[in-house]
């Protein structure tokens, strides 16, 4: 698979070159939250003639954890500099754009990290309506090289007290070098900048937004799918599959049938809740399936969570074949495949990546039914995903869920997995969400659920002894389940969900909350 989505040509359209920072992803939503579409390709990918062809409005030049000084340190096409467009280099990406332009940056030997402040030199459209000249701003640095001379040209339009150079301006050739990240939350204003560069300095229009995607990507699918095609989906409960379903039947109406597999390992009242909203309410096509009998004897005694995962996402794919298989005339297969996908599946420098889990998806299954993808939502990110999803006026509880793995409560039940198992955990997850619900905390978190072990412990209730699970809640804050830290709850709602655990759920007598970070730790247990 390319990275290469197809550009929507209504758009104006913004060129973010990755050399690699954990963060390049960020800004590319900065520059989408501006409104104006763009995507990220790896720095070798962007040579001559694919920027020709990308005819980018503007480009930004991502950081990256090289060093310019090193040999064979990754450098931008030269064609960058000649196409007579804006270029904001962040960080190395900064670094990058003096060296190739005639400048120097050198390393400093000690790493500049966390906040700085950084006075305001010289007036900038830039920094336009933020702190006047002679003012300061906030913001986060994170580097190892410094700029030590700026090319021919350029003039200092920020400098911090480590960093004499900490932003940088050729106003005539509107070339922009930020030593610091505008695109991290910690740099309060980083926003504000982007939007300058991509709307005020580039003059992007800022016409992308939900409303008009919505028409653009209704007309793509009837292009694609032609008058006669017809399309399977596969809903999964979560957002992405739910928004593909709808606009693609809002594009096509009856010729899209919706598939659902009931693996028996989906939350409380999960299963009835598609059915009820896709059958009932949309009148879509829909099979629904209760196969967790199949699942549950082929997970029997399976304790290993890789060994879980890939009994799952194989037994999936053959029970969804098998349905999809009996549906007459379908050419199509809709995924719900985002743009965080897209780019994650190419590394920044075509290098491999460790595998950590094996993600559940139908990967494949096009291949083997001969089926022609279809992935409107490809390149949204997933707040895109939501806005067009509130749009589509899907319900609110449909649009605003935490993200849910397609291996369902199997990766929540470390060790071996039984009926009895998967319903105590049903009950405490239900409890758990309702208590963040109730605190009016469950939009705050991004993820929050509840896992139980396969550990006894000693307990008393009442006069009596009791052996029982221990039951581990989970709630973490993330920009993109890349990274993640856990929720700091106020202690009685956790209390609260705990006690009530206790009392309600049959076979767990013990509460304990996960107050562990991503790294080191991943979201999910197994
Ligand atoms: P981890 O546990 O890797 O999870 O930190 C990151 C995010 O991915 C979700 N996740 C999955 N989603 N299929 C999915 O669709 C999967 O197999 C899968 N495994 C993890 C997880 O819930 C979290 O949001």
């Amino acid at each position: 698979m390319t990275a290469t989505s197809p550009p929507p040509p209504q758009h104006d359209r913004v060129l973010i070159v990755d050399f690699g920072s954990q963060v390049t992803q960020l800004i590319a939503r900065r520059v989408r939250e501006a409104g104006v579409y763009c995507e990220v390709h790896p720095y070798n990918r962007a040579d001559k003639a694919f920027l020709q062809a990308f005819a980018p409005k503007a480009v930004i030049l991502s950081g990256g954890p090289a060093s310019v000084g090193d040999a064979g340190a990754p450098l931008a096409d030269s064609e960058i500099f000649a196409m007579g467009v804006p270029v904001l280099g962040i960080c190395y990406g900064q670094m990058c754009m003096v060296h190739q332009l005639g400048g120097a940056a050198d390393s400093v030997g000690d790493r500049e990290f966390g906040r700085a402040r950084m006075q305001l030199t010289a007036a900038s459209p830039l920094f336009e309506g933020l702190a006047q000249a002679g003012g300061g701003e906030e913001v986060w640095m994170s580097h190892g090289d410094r700029v030590t001379r700026a090319p021919d040209g350029f003039e200092v339009v920020g400098a911090s007290p480590g960093a004499p150079f900490a932003a940088i301006a050729d106003e005539a050739r509107q070339f922009y070098g930020l030593m610091f990240h505008p695109e991290v939350a910690h740099t309060p204003n980083g926003a504000k900048m982007i939007g300058n560069f991509v709307r005020r300095i580039a003059g992007c229009a800022g016409d992308w937004t939900m409303g008009a995607y919505r028409d653009e990507a209704i007309a793509a699918i009837r292009a694609q799918v032609g008058d006669d095609g017809r399309v399977i989906c596969g809903l999964s409960g979560g957002v992405d599959s739910a928004v593909a379903a709808v606009l693609i039947h809002e594009a096509i109406g009856e010729r899209l049938t919706c598939v659902f597999v009931d693996h028996g390992m989906m939350r409380l009242g999960e299963a009835e809740q598609v059915v009820g909203l896709f059958r009932d309410h949309y009148n879509i096509p829909l099979i629904a399936m209760d196969e967790s009998d199949r699942f549950l004897s082929a997970l029997a005694g399976v304790s290993e969570p890789e060994q879980k995962r890939k009994i799952i996402g194989k037994l999936f794919i053959d029970v969804f074949e098998q349905q999809a298989g009996a549906i007459e005339g379908a050419g199509f297969l809709a995924q719900g495949t985002l743009y965080p996908d897209v780019i994650e599946s190419v590394s920044f420098d075509g290098g491999p990546s460790v595998t950590i889990k094996s993600h559940h998806n139908v990967g494949g299954l096009p291949e083997r039914m001969n089926l022609t993808l279809v992935e409107p939502l490809r390149s949204l990110f997933k707040d895109e995903v939501r806005a067009l999803g509130r749009q589509l006026g899907l319900p609110e509880a449909f649009v605003g869920r935490h993200p849910f793995p397609g291996p369902g409560l199997a990766i929540r039940c470390p060790g071996d997995i039984t009926r009895d198992k998967l319903d105590s955990l049903r009950q405490a997850d239900a409890i758990y969400l309702e208590e963040i619900r109730a605190a009016g905390l469950y939009d705050a978190i991004w993820q929050a659920f509840a896992v139980l072990l396969p550990v006894k412990t000693v307990g008393v209730m009442g006069d009596g002894r009791t052996y029982e699970n221990v039951c581990a809640l989970r709630a973490v804050t993330s920009v993109d389940g890349m990274t993640a830290d856990f929720f700091p709850f106020p202690w009685e709602v956790l209390g609260r969900a705990a006690t009530r655990i206790v009392n309600e759920v049959n076979g767990v007598n013990r509460v304990v909350y996960d107050v562990t970070s991503k790294p080191p730790g991943t979201i999910e247990w197994e």
